[in-house]
């Protein structure tokens, strides 16, 4: 049985067009899994904590020599990245905040990226150790970024990913949100014709 874990950064939860864009298409790709697992985590409602030098130190640790409190940061760690390994395909809802990823996904980043857990370096430089998985990005900004310099979010997530093992990752992108309600309903629509290619191509139905 098949298994998505949907995770939605969008400071409006479930009201956000990320979250909105990833509903759709997660819907769609149920329809055509019947009977598959589907995990929600929602990032703005369930905060992941900021990486601190106490919680950075827990990761470090030797497992024999953990306090109860760097057992209790790693055990919730560990959750976050068994959840991550247990899924087939991975639906991020990735809104555009000042000019990068919502913190509450990089605080998520930060806890699942783990040495010896989700990537190892080696003689010939950093194996990523979560492999054979799909992500679908779902990607909202107010203004026009696709293709520019300025889309560091796309690169970043892209890197981050690869660093872990992921390396297939297709973004759907809905720009310009802020220029009108002609541009959003545009765009949108754009996003969802998108949706609607992803979700009724052979590639989903494997
Ligand atoms: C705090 C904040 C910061 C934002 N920063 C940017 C930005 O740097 N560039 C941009 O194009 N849009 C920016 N926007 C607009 C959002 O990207 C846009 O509203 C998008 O729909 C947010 O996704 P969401 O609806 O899923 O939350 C920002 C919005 C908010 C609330």
């Amino acid at each position: 049985m098949k298994t998505l874990l949907q995770l939605n950064s969008s400071l409006n939860a479930n009201g956000g067009q990320s979250s909105l864009l990833a509903n759709s298409f997660v819907a769609a790709w149920q329809a055509a899994h019947p009977g598959a697992a589907v995990n929600t985590r929602n990032l703005a409602a369930d905060a992941v904590p900021h990486l601190t030098a106490e919680r950075f130190g827990a990761f470090l640790a030797k497992p024999e020599d953990r306090t109860p409190e760097q057992k209790a940061v790693t055990d919730y760690s560990d959750a976050l990245i068994n959840e991550l390994k247990a899924a087939d395909v991975i639906v991020l809802g990735l809104p555009m905040y000042n000019f990068g990823i919502p913190s509450q996904l990089k605080a998520y980043f930060d806890h699942i990226a783990r040495a010896g857990v989700t990537f190892q370096y080696t003689a010939t430089g950093p194996v990523g150790l979560v492999t054979g998985k799909k992500v679908y990005v779902f990607a909202t900004r107010g203004g026009f970024y696709v293709g520019t310099p300025a889309d560091t979010e796309t690169s970043y997530v892209r890197d981050f990913l690869k660093f872990i093992g992921i390396t297939d990752v297709e973004f759907v992108y809905a720009e310009g949100l802020a220029y009108g309600p002609d541009s959003a309903k545009e765009n949108l629509g754009k996003a969802n014709a998108e949706i609607e290619r992803l979700t009724t191509s052979e590639q989903l139905a494997a």
